[in-house]
């Protein structure tokens, strides 16, 4: 029976959700009864630290740890409940225009007899697999970010366990806003895209929503504020998405520099809304700032069943040979797309039809009266 390789990597920000879709590659490449009808055996390899696993594979340390290994059914039997990446991950990007190293990747491919690549990670990764392709690599993709903003699928893996953090943490915020009478500011993250705040507030009920898709008036958001406490409100919930800016301001970076993708850091919106309007309004204002926690703990149900079906999807694609596409769920179905089409560009926001511009919080309309 031909044998052959499949790499299993995962690249860029973590988060909910990689696990469980790596145990359902391993699961379904190794599955003896798909072995008999597609007539070919797999062996998975796991490569650690995402792309740093392909331009490095020796790994580092004394002695160094190798980051190309074996994945079995046995190592990967738990690993659908934890959250992260048991394959670790990083954000070397191969095709850095400081030091290209993509030729040693398609070296490493070669050395290490690796025929498919599925990569599991957002427009950075799978920008990295899109090239890659194009240069030959039989690879597919599997979408996570935990920002929901790539194209060409309606879910990412990793965003419903992020809102559920969200969501948790404003219900404790809440009784502690209400005692103190105070407003409570809380930035999520969302470089370019407003899902992870829009959602999150809609899901906890936030009075204001403050998304990078629509830039904010201070003066307005001071206003619905004070018009809040007219009316009797006791306290206020504002969530702010790390990329949102006022009108005429730029982002708010917390480092200097930027990442191998071109990324800065960002941070500090919340503190700054904070900040300006305690001073315009005298009412006290704090802020929280959920950063990596959102990313963090166990994947919910709903992530450990797409990690699942996509993992599967992904496996599919390879048996298929349709390679250069990303597995995907729109309108209800898993599919796939051209990994072409989800990282051309991003999936934002549309304010038009997904937001108030008036109320700064999401839509009172929905089926368009
Ligand atoms: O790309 C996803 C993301 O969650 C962004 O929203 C955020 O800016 C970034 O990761 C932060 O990642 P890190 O601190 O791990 O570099």
């Amino acid at each position: 029976m031909e044998k052959k390789r499949i790499g299993v990597l995962t690249g860029g920000g973590d988060c909910a959700g990689l696990n469980p879709a790596i145990k359902w590659v391993v699961k379904t490449a190794l599955d003896e009864r798909l072995k008999r009808t597609r007539k070919v055996e797999h062996e998975v390899i796991g490569i650690r630290d995402g792309w740093k696993g392909l331009v490095e594979p020796e790994g580092d340390g004394d002695p160094p740890v190798p980051r190309i290994f074996t994945l079995t059914e046995e190592m990967v039997r738990t690993w659908d409940r934890y959250g992260g990446t048991n394959l670790g991950t990083s954000r070397t990007n191969p095709y850095d225009p400081k030091k290209d190293r993509s030729k040693t990747v398609l070296e490493n491919l070669e050395r290490y007899q690796i025929d498919y690549l599925i990569a599991i990670g957002g427009e950075d990764t799978l920008g990295v697999a899109n090239k890659l392709y194009r240069e030959g690599v039989k690879v597919v993709g599997i979408p996570k970010t935990i920002d929901k903003d790539l194209s060409g699928t309606d879910y990412t893996l990793g965003f419903e366990t992020a809102l559920n953090v969200i969501t948790e943490e404003i219900d404790r915020l809440r009784t502690t806003a209400g005692s103190h009478r105070r407003i409570f500011v809380v930035e999520t993250m969302g470089r370019h895209a407003g899902w992870l705040a829009l959602e999150g507030g809609e899901s906890s009920g936030a009075y204001i929503i403050l998304i990078p898709e629509c830039d904010f008036d201070m003066n307005k958001v001071n206003e619905l504020l004070v018009e809040g406490r007219r009316k009797g409100m006791r306290y206020e919930i504002i969530v702010v998405a790390e990329g949102a800016k006022p009108i005429g301001g730029t982002e708010i970076i917390k480092e200097n520099g930027v990442d191998s993708f071109g990324h800065k850091a960002l941070g500090g919106i919340g503190e700054f809304l904070a900040d300006q309007i305690t001073k315009a309004t005298k009412i006290e204002t704090r802020s929280v700032t959920l950063s990596h926690l959102q990313r963090g703990g166990a994947p919910c149900a709903y992530d450990r069943r797409m990690g699942r079906y996509f993992g599967i999807a992904a496996v599919d694609l390879i048996a298929k040979e349709d390679f250069g596409k990303m597995v995907s769920y729109r309108n209800g179905k898993i599919t796939a797309v051209p990994l072409e089409e989800a990282v051309g560009k991003l999936n934002v926001v549309d304010v038009k039809t997904q937001y108030d511009i008036e109320r700064y919080n999401g839509r009172r309309t929905i089926l368009g009266y």
